[in-house]
């Protein structure tokens, strides 16, 4: 099956009570026992529900895994993936992440034990000579957030494989319609489904998908026992999104293409980061790794502080709004807003400066995207 007709048609099978189409929302909390002992499949809805695992099933067969867990949010689903390890465990982690991720490893998971060590992701020796005996994962994102790096999955898989090594990939930014990692051996792979998956900015969810069934055993284990699960409609609303996300995937990197190519040349940007460019150190992994360069663009802009607000207070169609991945365009500084919660010195010195700003490239008209950053640039 090609990979749109598994968008829609993965895990949705006409519906057995009454022949619907789209997958109901099963709003229920409970299910009623056929027998003493007996379900019909379900018992109850934090272990699972049929909506729920319509959308689980159907992003397992995108990413190619084993199987898929929804979850509330991203968050949700990244603190039950930490739960796998225990105290005393030791994770390296990518430095230039979601700070919503390293507010999680940092603020929370240190709390419990665990160790980390953030660092470049880029160099062999880098990451080799930041193992130790008790490191136990290495957590990547396919493409940064907001710096939009591109993890080598085959060098990072090859470490990790020697080192018997835990692999998560979140594979939020470029979504499995451009990027696979369990085809590359990651064991599992997570998703903010607020963003692309879901693609209308109007839910907040999360997933993992893994690559054995003995993950897959352990993930729906902490679910439930953590009650981490996403809700019936919000999971009805992804399932819903996912159906149009090829060709939403298209539309987003062509007007990102634009965008990306716009700013290069304008003389009040100081340097653009977007993953189709030459100019972008990650360019060659990603047209080895990616059957695109996605919807995301971030960029410097010349004139210090005021320059950035002025630049925020005045784009008109790029709305200022944390997140991404959704049909608006959205604008956000990561500095103040999405990575607010990294220490200054530290954000810093990963390369996630004052001066970043970060756009996600909606479906809008592109000459009014271009012609909204011309006018904003133009009053910063
Ligand atoms: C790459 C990435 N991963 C995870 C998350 C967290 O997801 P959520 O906001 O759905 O909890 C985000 C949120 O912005 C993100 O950008």
């Amino acid at each position: 099956m090609r990979f749109e007709t598994s968008a829609i048609h993965s895990g949705s099978e006409p519906d057995p009570a009454t022949g619907a189409l789209v997958t109901p929302i099963y709003q229920t909390s409970t299910f009623v026992f056929e027998d003493v002992g007996k379900t019909r499949g379900y018992d109850y809805s934090r272990t699972a529900n049929p909506t729920r695992k319509a959308l689980e099933d159907n992003i397992a067969k995108l990413e190619g895994g084993k199987a898929g867990f929804a979850f509330a949010t991203g968050m949700a689903a990244e603190t039950t993936i930490m739960h796998l390890l225990k105290k005393g465990d030791h994770v390296i982690s990518q430095e230039d992440l979601y700070g919503g991720t390293y507010r999680l490893f940092d603020g929370v998971m240190k709390n419990f034990g665990l160790e980390f060590t953030f660092l470049g992701m880029d160099e062999r020796e880098r990451i080799e000579s930041a193992i130790r005996p008790n490191t136990k994962m290495i957590w990547i994102e396919t493409i940064s957030n907001p710096l939009l790096n591109i993890a080598d999955l085959e060098m990072v898989v090859e470490i990790a494989r020697r080192h018997g090594l835990m692999t998560v990939a979140d594979n939020t930014l470029p979504t499995p319609y451009l990027l696979r990692p369990i085809e590359y051996g990651v064991d599992l792979v997570v998703h903010s489904t607020t963003k692309y998956l879901n693609g209308h900015c109007d839910v907040v969810g999360g997933a993992v998908v893994t690559a054995t069934d003995e993950l897959a055993e352990r993930i729906q284990f902490f679910l439930n026992a953590m009650g981490t699960c996403a809700s019936p409609f919000d999971c009805w609303l992804v399932l819903r999104g996912i159906k149009t996300l090829p060709v939403r995937m298209e539309r987003h990197e062509k007007n990102a293409i634009a965008v990306a190519e716009y700013l290069e040349k304008h003389t009040a940007v100081r340097r653009v980061y977007y993953p189709g460019l030459k100019s972008h150190p990650g360019h060659q992994i990603a047209l080895r790794q990616m059957e695109g360069f996605g919807g995301m663009v971030s960029f410097e802009i010349n004139g210090g502080v005021e320059a950035v607000d002025s630049f925020l207070r005045n784009a008109k169609v790029f709305s200022l709004a944390e997140s991404l991945g959704g049909v608006d365009s959205l604008v956000e500084h990561p500095a103040t807003m999405s990575h607010a919660s990294m220490p200054e010195d530290f954000r810093e010195s990963v390369g996630i400066t004052d001066d970043l700003i970060r756009l996600s490239v909606g479906l809008e008209g592109v000459e009014d995207l271009t012609q909204d950053l011309e006018q904003a640039l133009k009053r910063s």
